[in-house]
């Protein structure tokens, strides 16, 4: 990694936030984790004294995110990296989407990453990366992912903009997008639009087959591992000449029709 060891990863108690976390602090880095459950954050802390820190942050607050990356390089004695991998999806299909699902996806995954980028341009130290997870669902159709495919195909535009805007600071910006990935996000039971929530067994059963057909629709035969987009994620915050960059760790799931 060249240069970049100081980082502010949103979403960094769970999955793909945290593995970009434990990649950074594994090759000597410090970082700061945010997200609102500071359970989790202080799990991850608590085993890096002096080297990693967290900020409660609510991304769907505007008072919340002022001065985020500010407070994240105070803590850090400096910036040089800034991973939004915070996000939140709720499957719905058009007809069935309601407006509180819907605001807060746009705000969590569309909004906070533009407003954060924005304080990266201001606070990231010359030659500093930002980091955007979006998602390979931003360029394929599904059924019931209407506003989070928007807000993750809007958060490319966003990504590009920033990259132009701190070009002549050596400020780089780019996305990982990644195909399905075995976390939290994916281990919730999908139901059909009113369907009650099944028994805690019929739960298990079926989530066990949600996660097999998921893996399935992978050319390489399995869901992504959050370590295996933390890499992606690190090369990125590290890579002085690539800019706007879209960088897909998919399993090959683009590759089908
Ligand atoms: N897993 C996949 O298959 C997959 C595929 C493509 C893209 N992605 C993207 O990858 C990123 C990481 O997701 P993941 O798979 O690692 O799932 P995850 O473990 O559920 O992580 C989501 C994170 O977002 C944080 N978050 C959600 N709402 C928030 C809010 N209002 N304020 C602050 N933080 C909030 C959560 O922390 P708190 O709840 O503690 O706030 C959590 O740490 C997301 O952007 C997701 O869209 C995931």
């Amino acid at each position: 990694m060249t240069g970049t060891r100081k980082v502010l990863i949103t979403g960094g108690g769970t999955g793909i936030g945290r593995a970009v976390a434990e990649a950074l602090l594994r090759a000597g880095g410090s970082v700061v984790v945010s997200g609102r459950r500071l359970e989790l954050l202080a799990e991850l802390t608590a085993s890096f004294p002096g080297r990693a820190f967290a900020l409660t942050c609510d991304l769907t607050s505007a008072s919340d995110r002022e001065g985020l990356l500010a407070r994240a390089r105070q803590l850090l004695g400096g910036l040089d990296g800034f991973v939004h991998s915070a996000g939140v999806v709720m499957h719905q299909p058009p007809g069935h989407i309601d407006e509180a699902s819907l605001r807060e996806q746009l705000e969590v995954n569309l909004v906070a990453p533009l407003r954060l980028g924005e304080q990266a341009l201001e606070v990231l130290e010359p030659g500093g990366g930002m980091v955007f997870i979006s998602s390979t669902i931003a360029h394929r159709a599904l059924l019931t992912s209407a506003v989070y495919s928007a807000a993750k195909a809007g958060l490319l535009q966003v990504m590009r903009s920033l990259a132009l805007a701190g070009a002549p600071r050596g400020v780089r910006a780019s996305s990982v997008l990644p195909g399905v990935v075995d976390t939290d996000m994916v281990r919730t039971l999908r139901l059909a639009p009113g369907e009650p929530l099944p028994s805690e067994a019929e739960r298990a059963t079926r989530l066990e087959a949600q996660l097999e057909r998921l893996g399935a629709l992978h050319p390489l035969g399995r869901l992504g591992r959050p370590e295996e987009v933390a890499d992606a994620v690190v090369y990125l915050l590290g890579a002085p000449w690539t800019t706007g960059a879209e960088l897909v760790v998919d399993g090959g799931v683009l590759l089908r029709e």
